[in-house]
């Protein structure tokens, strides 16, 4: 396995792009797969877990072809998926996994799918609840866990009710209500990322939007798109912090994605006194697009609860790795669902903070992370790309070496992070 050294440095400076976005080029990738023609996915994320995606479409049938960024999918209408006679793979992604069940649950065939350790431990009955409320007949292991076994079939339309905020449930309730006999409707207990949403709408489904309740119509027919990706906020994020943490730091970012339920993040760090500028907004399909400049300047912490964590939800390991370097540290509350995510990201934070020095309290639904210096240590990153990126940021600021182990794990989002944060690096 390889392991990143990190070493203190003086500044972040330079000018980079990050990786397509993760979430969305899920969608395109299966959306693409369920229309008409093929479609050109532009600045598709070269995260491992999209191409993880691409790897099952491909499996039911649909045209894959990837040139460089370039993701070319052939579909066959919504209809014209084909059983993969083999199990499909996820690997380590939860979102491959949960919105496929939506579409799979629509099929008028069987199929089994799984993914890799981290992902077989992933909790699955709150997509299998409502997917079997349509009617479809799923199998689990444990009733909860991978490998998955899913018999489709024509799905009753439902109006439910997420009992957590999740974008991944809701968006496999309304990929399966595309093969209801009605209009399905999904209520959330507080706003996720609506990616599922306008990527519908872009494919030609017609999708409206009431306060917290999301409405589809059914049987739509899909039309092959020719879209581009915008760059990855979350992992944008990362730099943004590394930057932040140095005076010397001037850090520009192009063609990131800044879509309002991604973007609190952005408030957070304004809030805290980061300085960060955005410049030459636009809107790609449906998604809003800008380029940002990063200063370095002291950050003030705070806490983070309620329904700001959905929408944050992906950056609060990197917020948390940041605590010891704010005035007042950083508080997570409301974050339970954490402890679900690749690892138990709640346990992983307490205990690689705590090898580099860091005064924290674990919570069972978060963390409190005091100020104070940090030291360099080994970091045991439990697979989670997140883990290794956040410590990854953390030990650029500690006293002597930080070692993150497994470093390879950073690919599941961002397979050029630790090359890029060397060139932006200065000593
Ligand atoms: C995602 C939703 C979030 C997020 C994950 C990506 C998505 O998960 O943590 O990285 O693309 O829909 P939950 O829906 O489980 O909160």
């Amino acid at each position: 396995m390889k392991a990143e050294s990190i070493r203190p440095i003086r500044a972040l400076s330079g000018s980079v792009e990050v990786p397509g976005d993760k979430s969305i080029s899920h969608r395109y990738a299966m959306l693409a797969a369920l229309a008409e023609g093929t479609s050109e996915l532009r600045n598709f994320a070269a995260a491992r877990d999209c191409h993880s995606t691409l790897s099952c479409m491909k499996g039911l049938g649909a045209g894959v072809e990837v040139q460089g960024t370039t993701a070319r999918v052939t579909g066959h209408g919504l209809h014209g998926l084909k059983s993969s006679w083999r199990t499909l793979d996820a690997e380590n992604s939860g979102t491959t996994i949960r919105l496929l069940s939506g579409i799979l649950s629509g099929q008028s065939f069987t199929t089994k799918i799984t993914g890799d350790a981290s992902l077989q431990k992933r909790p699955m009955k709150r997509v299998i609840t409502p997917l079997r409320e349509m009617g479809a007949d799923i199998r689990a292991r444990d009733e909860n866990f991978p490998p998955l076994e899913i018999r489709g079939g024509k799905l009753r339309a439902i109006h439910y009710e997420t009992p957590m905020a999740s974008a991944q449930v809701k968006s496999a309730v309304l990929l399966a209500g595309l093969y209801a006999d009605g209009e399905t409707n999904v209520t959330e207990p507080a706003a996720t990322r609506d990616h599922t949403e306008l990527a519908l709408q872009e494919f030609g489904a017609i999708v409206r939007k009431s306060n917290r309740t999301i409405s589809i119509e059914p049987d739509p027919k899909l039309h092959a798109v020719s879209l581009d990706v915008p760059g990855d906020l979350s992992s944008a994020v990362f730099l943004i912090s590394a930057a932040s943490l140095f005076p010397e730091s001037n850090l520009y970012i192009g063609n990131v994605g800044l879509n309002p339920t991604r973007s609190a993040i952005l408030d957070l760090f304004a809030q805290m006194g980061a300085s960060v500028q955005i410049t030459h907004l636009q809107s790609k399909g449906g998604e809003v697009v800008g380029d940002l400049t990063i200063k370095g300047t002291q950050l003030k912490g705070g806490l983070l609860s309620g329904n700001l964590v959905p929408l944050l939800i992906d950056e609060l390991p990197m917020l948390a790795a940041l605590g010891p370097y704010t005035e007042q540290g950083i508080e997570i509350r409301d974050a339970a669902e954490l402890r679900v995510k690749e690892s138990d990201r709640i346990s992983a934070l307490a205990e690689n903070l705590k090898r580099m020095g860091a005064n924290v309290e674990e919570r069972p639904d978060g963390l409190r992370v005091l100020p104070g210096e940090l030291h360099g240590a080994e970091i045991d990153p439990r697979g989670d790309h997140r883990i290794a990126m956040a410590f990854a940021v953390a030990g650029l600021g500690a006293s002597g070496e930080t070692r993150i182990l497994d470093s390879d794990c950073a690919a599941v989002s961002y397979p050029s992070f630790f090359a890029e944060l060397r060139r932006l690096s200065e000593g």
